[in-house]
């Protein structure tokens, strides 16, 4: 994976580049390696990539305005990497060579988080590509729904990461989709007295069912991480948490473990203490398992190595 060294409707730009660049931001590492990355580290060798890459992740979410607007609370997935590989495609037109993958998409997801209303931050630069890309590296190393909030405590624990950068970085499902496996079993036979997770708003428990029927389900179908706000960037998240209406199961518990719900509680009633929390968050994330100088390579194709 390039970038291990780093909606409803399609407007997201399908923020599935999100999903895979932040919850891969695990793969292996810690935050306290934040090496020798740098903010002016592309300024002699390609002094506009910000700006390159800015105005590719303006334009891909200008182009379906209408369909944020859309009420439906569920959508096809949409392409993914796209607008990755387009940054970069943009990058190596003007500095051919100079400006990794990992850089791209670390700059990309900052400006696409404050596209969508959230906050902005400076980010640093000089990461290098990896050349290792292994399925067996991101078992274990990403959360997954069944966790308990003590095994992702400890597994954002175990990159560096706080209890208080873990809740303020599941923020980031205050956009985006989830597909109906992530949650179906929340919704239908949870367990031998309920048939819908008691944690959960029953009604909402309820709108989820036509998008994901019990029987042929469409793999395909996604819904909306944040059904309040899904397309901005904000503190609804948590408010919703504090409603039961978290999407899937390890949301919802983060409103309802001890070690966690007071930070919720705080996230919900101010919004920019969310903002300070994430970006803060964010900054140890981009530095985990970070390759630099010359380590890894430039990669020409986000999507293969270069040779
Ligand atoms: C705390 C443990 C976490 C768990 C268990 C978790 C799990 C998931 C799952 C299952 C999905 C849906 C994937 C799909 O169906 O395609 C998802 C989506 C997403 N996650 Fe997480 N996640 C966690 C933390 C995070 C963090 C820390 C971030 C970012 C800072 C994040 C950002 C996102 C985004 C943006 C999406 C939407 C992707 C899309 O629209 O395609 N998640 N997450």
């Amino acid at each position: 994976m390039a970038v291990s060294s780093l909606t409803m409707s399609l407007v997201f730009v399908k923020i599935s580049f999100l999903i895979l660049s932040l919850h891969l931001f695990f793969i292996p590492g810690n935050a306290a390696e934040t090496l020798s990355l740098s903010y002016d580290f592309y300024q002699k060798s390609c002094p506009n990539v910000e700006k390159i890459i800015h105005s590719v992740v303006s334009q891909k979410l200008l182009e379906a305005p209408a369909e944020r607007d859309s009420k439906i609370n569920l959508s096809l997935p949409g392409d993914g990497y796209d607008v990755f590989f387009r940054a970069k495609r943009a990058v190596e037109l003007q500095c051919p060579a100079i400006v990794s993958c990992a850089d791209v998409m670390t700059i990309a997801t900052r400006d696409l988080i404050h596209l969508v209303g959230g906050p902005r931050w400076e980010v640093t630069k000089g990461r290098r590509d990896g050349l290792i890309s292994k399925a067996s590296r991101v078992d274990g190393n990403i959360p997954r729904v069944n966790q308990s909030v003590s095994e992702i405590i400890k597994l954002f624990k175990s990159k560096g990461l706080s209890t208080l950068d873990m809740v303020a970085l599941s923020g980031g499902h205050s956009i985006g989709f989830s597909h109906c496996k992530e949650f179906i079993s929340r919704i239908y036979k949870y367990n031998a007295t309920f048939d819908i997770d008691p944690t959960m708003n029953q009604g909402f428990a309820l709108s989820l069912r036509r998008p994901c029927p019990k029987h042929n389900l469409d793999p395909t179908v996604v819904a909306l991480n944040d059904v309040a706000t899904p397309f901005v960037f904000d503190n609804f998240y948590y408010k919703n948490l504090l409603k039961g209406v978290g999407l899937l199961a390890t949301d919802q518990m983060l409103a309802l473990d001890s070690m966690t719900e007071g930070y919720v509680k705080r996230m919900a009633e101010d919004q920019s203490a969310f903002f300070k929390h994430f970006v803060a968050a964010m900054i140890k994330l981009s530095g985990i398992g970070v390759k630099t100088g010359r380590d890894g390579e430039i990669r020409r194709d986000c999507g293969s190595f270069n040779d």
